[in-house]
């Protein structure tokens, strides 16, 4: 037997054991709702009084798509490298244990649950199927995931963006049947949908040269077929009732500790050729979203820029408060880059000064600054053509695309 197959088995095992209760986690957001504590992260600029996290969120429900930038706990049901429930992942959230998510906090999606005003959204798999389970939004993304099916399969078991898809089409079912038609509609087009993946194209597809991809497309022409594919699942929503989108573009990936080691970066100099096809993606995903706001009648869908806002954040690092923007807090080699983040004693101690937690994904600290982005531009206006705030405002009219 390999090395690689034992070692896949022994990942498999562990995750068998670490599965927790969803219910315990679900019990601690409710407090967490009735009486709201800021994350244990210091937080580098002062940040807004969260609306008080209420009894009336500002829409039914959030529900979340993507890759492991947004992974609450999908994977850890899965056979694959890609897991996080194993500290240190973890270690600075709320609860203190690893979930599933690759930081060593939250990621963005739970401040903006708690800025609409519900509780941390579930992962599909990690609930009963009971349509109470799911009525404040679920969360379906994977590690891994890509938009095209095959990337990120190296890892082992993921559950790509289409079959995410048809997992949305199962629960929609399931509010039908449970809530009624007229019901259920109200719910899907009231609530906020929120999509973050891609990066796995180019992490384990494109830059992988899988399939000769790089022979038979062009990184433009590559793109394309990315941008085209989301704006079909994008439609395939709205043809479901869904009429509020948020789409997450990419990070500089070329800046992640892993590419900083695998192209040998000297002084932690970020890798262009990646980070042009990154702004490429981001380009053409922010013009096709313009068009089908334009197109849809009555669909409100905005582009977040997570390059323009990462870059951001390097440029002005020392007023964000971080210290180390190159190296990885978890990980070995140069950059912390080299090899994943295993054990709690490859993290640093402080983990708030640092933008990179492991080889690839971002600190609770970033996080929380792009999800004031997100909602309000607080840091920085990166959302186009506008935030989520605006989209959600009650009783106001919805903003018209252009
Ligand atoms: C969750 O809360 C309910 C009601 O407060 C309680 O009965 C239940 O034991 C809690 N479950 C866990 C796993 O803490
Ligand atoms: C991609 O792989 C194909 C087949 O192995 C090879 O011919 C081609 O040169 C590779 N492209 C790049 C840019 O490495
Ligand atoms: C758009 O919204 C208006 C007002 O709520 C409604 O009458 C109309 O049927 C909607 N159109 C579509 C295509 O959903
Ligand atoms: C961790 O880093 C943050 C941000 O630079 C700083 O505000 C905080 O005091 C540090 N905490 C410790 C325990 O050193």
């Amino acid at each position: 037997m390999s090395p690689y197959v034992l070692f896949l088995l022994f990942t498999i095992i562990l995750q068998v054991k670490a599965l927790r209760s969803p219910i315990e986690i679900e019990n601690f957001t409710r407090t967490l709702i009735n009486g709201f504590t800021p994350s244990n992260s210091p937080t580098p600029l002062p940040i807004e009084p969260p609306n008080s996290p209420s009894s009336s969120p500002l829409v039914p429900a959030l529900f979340v798509l993507g890759d492991s930038s947004v992974d609450c706990g999908t994977n850890n049901y899965l056979g694959t490298f890609a897991h996080a429930d194993l500290l240190p992942y973890g270690r600075d959230f709320d609860t203190h244990i690893p979930t599933g998510r690759f930081s060593n906090g939250r990621i963005p999606v739970d401040y903006l649950a708690l800025r609409l005003g519900l509780p941390f959204v579930p992962a599909f798999l990690a609930q009963a199927g009971g349509v109470q389970d799911m009525i404040h939004g679920v969360n379906y993304a994977s590690a891994g995931a890509g938009i095209i099916f095959s990337s990120g399969s190296e890892l082992g078991q993921h559950i790509s963006l289409t079959q995410q898809m048809q997992q949305v089409a199962d629960t929609f079912q399931q509010f039908t049947i449970n809530l009624g038609e007229a019901a259920a509609t109200d719910l899907i087009s009231k609530s906020v949908f929120y999509l973050s993946i891609g990066s796995n194209d180019y992490i384990h597809y494109y830059l992988r040269n899988v399939s000769r991809v790089q022979t038979l497309y062009l990184p433009w022409s590559f793109n394309q077929l990315l941008v085209t594919t989301v704006k079909q699942e994008l439609k395939n929503l709205y043809n479901a009732n869904v009429r509020r989108m948020v789409v997450m573009g990419l990070a500089p990936i070329g800046c992640a500790p892993h590419y900083l080691w695998q192209y040998n970066s000297k002084n932690g100099e970020c890798v262009k050729e990646i980070n042009d096809m990154v702004m490429e993606f981001n380009f053409a995903m922010r013009y096709m979203v313009q068009q089908l706001g334009q197109e849809l009648p009555n669909l409100s869908i905005t582009f977040c820029d997570v390059y323009e806002a990462s870059m951001d954040i390097m440029r002005k690092r020392e007023q964000y408060g971080f210290e180390v923007t190159t190296d990885a807090c978890c990980g070995f080699g140069p950059y912390n880059g080299w090899i994943l983040c295993l054990s709690p004693e490859m993290a640093c101690t402080n983990a708030s000064n640092h933008l990179w937690w492991d080889q690839f994904h971002p600190t609770d600290a970033v996080n929380s600054i792009l999800a004031d982005n997100v909602w309000s531009a607080q840091h920085m206006n990166m959302c186009y053509p506008l935030n989520l705030r605006d989209m959600v405002k009650p009783n106001g009219e919805q903003p018209d695309a252009e």
